[in-house]
């Protein structure tokens, strides 16, 4: 009886390691840059201008916002990338699930990144914004707290961590002015950094650069931080995966900062201290933002059921084919979605080529389609097993 129990519990623990392992953070989503270089997509595609210029820049004008949105893109598109590849002679991509999640986790973080700021327009703004009114920079001013020392930072979170630290004396001192507190939009905290680092006085040659942010451990840090308190235990802030979707990573620093007075008036009513953040926290806070605002793909098993028969995959997959193809019972087993994925696409060739054969054409699969024909096998072949 005790070893039933102990063996129940067991299994049951595995149920919940596995369903977390499903929907894993990355802890460095540039990983995947690796993979992108590895299966050659950067002599073909560019990121931010950087690169091949014969695909679409992933920078500019194609942002996948999920693994199944991702799967579809290339699917869809995988004629003519074919027909390019073969022209140049360049191997087709071929991918271990653990590659392609590494893959699709780098394309999503590319938004996050955000563009480079600009020095002019962040002068601009550092007048506009009214930071000169309480502020100095270049040279001391009476009265004037001087930024001077920022400049060691390159990364513009570290400017907004710097002020969230002080956003209670910046308000309080903003009421006392009768200063407006400025909010900010699009990149501008990446324009400030700019400027601040052009225009210093500071000497020195010393910079610290940070690194994007580990959403792993900003959800640790979202839990410590008491931030989860009032945004998933209880009903006082927005829910997590309401906040953002795919906005960089100064924008979210500039939406957190926007919300920082009634945050702080939430926190001083429910006597909770103002989280304060220091080395790469923040960043660490707001990759994980990111993360939980992926947008979400709908799907259901019975849906897969229909389109598998539909989009003519029951045709090859069926017991008694002449194709080598396994009955639906037979695939996998997946270990997750981007096992199949991987699976999925790179049967792709031989799938179009015994099509072709037959006179047919790859069918589209869109998103919502991927994600249920997944729903649908996984269901077999869990039952399967
Ligand atoms: C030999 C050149 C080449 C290589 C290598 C290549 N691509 Fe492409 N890719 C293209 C071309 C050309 C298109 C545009 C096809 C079209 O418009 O129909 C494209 C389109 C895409 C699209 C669809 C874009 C959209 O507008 O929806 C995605 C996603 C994509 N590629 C991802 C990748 C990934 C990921 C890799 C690496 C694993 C890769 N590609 C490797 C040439 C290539
Ligand atoms: C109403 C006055 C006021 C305005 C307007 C204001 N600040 Fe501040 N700022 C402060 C005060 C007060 C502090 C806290 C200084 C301290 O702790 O001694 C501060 C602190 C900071 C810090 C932290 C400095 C450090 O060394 O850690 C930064 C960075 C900063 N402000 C940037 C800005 C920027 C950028 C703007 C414009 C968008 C701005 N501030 C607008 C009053 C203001
Ligand atoms: C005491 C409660 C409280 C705590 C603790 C708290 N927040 Fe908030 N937060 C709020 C409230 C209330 C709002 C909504 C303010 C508004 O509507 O302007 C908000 C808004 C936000 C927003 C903007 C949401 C949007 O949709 O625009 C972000 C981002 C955010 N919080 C992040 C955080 C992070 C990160 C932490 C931890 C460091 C945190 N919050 C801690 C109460 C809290
Ligand atoms: C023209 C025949 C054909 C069609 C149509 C076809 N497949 Fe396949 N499929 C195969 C063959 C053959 C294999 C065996 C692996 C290989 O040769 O690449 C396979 C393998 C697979 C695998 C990998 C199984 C594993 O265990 O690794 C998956 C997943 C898959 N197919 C899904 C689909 C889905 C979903 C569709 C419909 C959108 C589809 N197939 C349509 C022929 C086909």
């Amino acid at each position: 009886m005790a070893k039933n129990f102990t063996l129940r519990t067991a299994f049951i623990l595995l149920l919940l390691v596995s369903g977390l392992a499903a929907q894993q953070l990355p802890e460095n989503p540039l990983a995947g840059r690796e993979v992108f270089e590895k299966e050659g997509c950067l002599n073909c595609h560019a990121v931010n201008g950087a690169g091949g210029k014969i695909g679409p820049d992933f920078g500019k004008q194609v942002f996948p916002g999920n693994a199944y949105d991702l799967l579809s893109k290339m699917w869809n598109h995988s004629r003519n990338m074919l027909l390019v590849m073969a022209r140049t002679k360049t191997e087709r991509p071929h991918f271990t699930g653990r590659d392609f999640r590494r893959l699709g986790d780098f394309l999503y973080f590319i938004r996050y990144l955000g563009q480079p700021g600009n020095a002019p327009t962040g002068r601009r703004l550092f007048v506009s914004k009214g930071c000169i009114r309480c502020h100095s920079i270049g040279k001391p001013v009476r009265g004037k707290i001087a930024l001077d020392s920022m400049k060691i930072y390159v990364s513009p979170v570290r400017l907004a961590q710097a002020m969230w630290n002080h956003s209670i004396l910046m308000h309080r001192r903003g009421a006392a002015k009768g200063v407006r507190i400025p909010t900010f939009s699009d990149d501008q905290f990446a324009d400030l950094t700019a400027y601040i680092r052009s225009a210093s006085s500071l000497k020195s040659d010393e910079e610290i650069y940070s690194y994007p942010g580990n959403p792993v451990r900003g959800e640790q840090l979202f839990k410590e931080k008491g931030c989860y308190y009032c945004h998933a235990e209880k009903p006082i802030g927005p829910k997590i995966d309401r906040i953002y979707t795919d906005q960089s990573v100064t924008e979210i620093a500039g939406i957190m900062w926007n919300h920082s007075g009634k945050m702080a008036e939430a926190m001083k009513t429910l006597k909770r201290p103002f989280p304060s953040f220091s080395g790469d926290q923040m960043a660490d806070v707001i990759s994980y933002l990111y993360f939980e605002g992926t947008p979400k793909t709908a799907g259901s098993a019975e849906l897969g059921a229909r389109l598998f028969k539909e989009k003519g995959c029951e045709s090859c997959h069926q017991a008694g084919n002449h194709f080598g193809a396994p009955t639906i019972g037979k695939f996998g087993p997946f270990h997750d979605k981007y096992d199949f994925l991987a699976a999925l696409w790179n049967h792709a060739p031989r799938m179009e080529e015994l099509l072709v054969a037959r006179g047919k054409q790859l069918p589209i699969l869109l998103p919502n389609e991927v994600k249920s024909l997944y729903l649908f096998i996984d269901a077999k072949t869990e039952a399967g097993k």
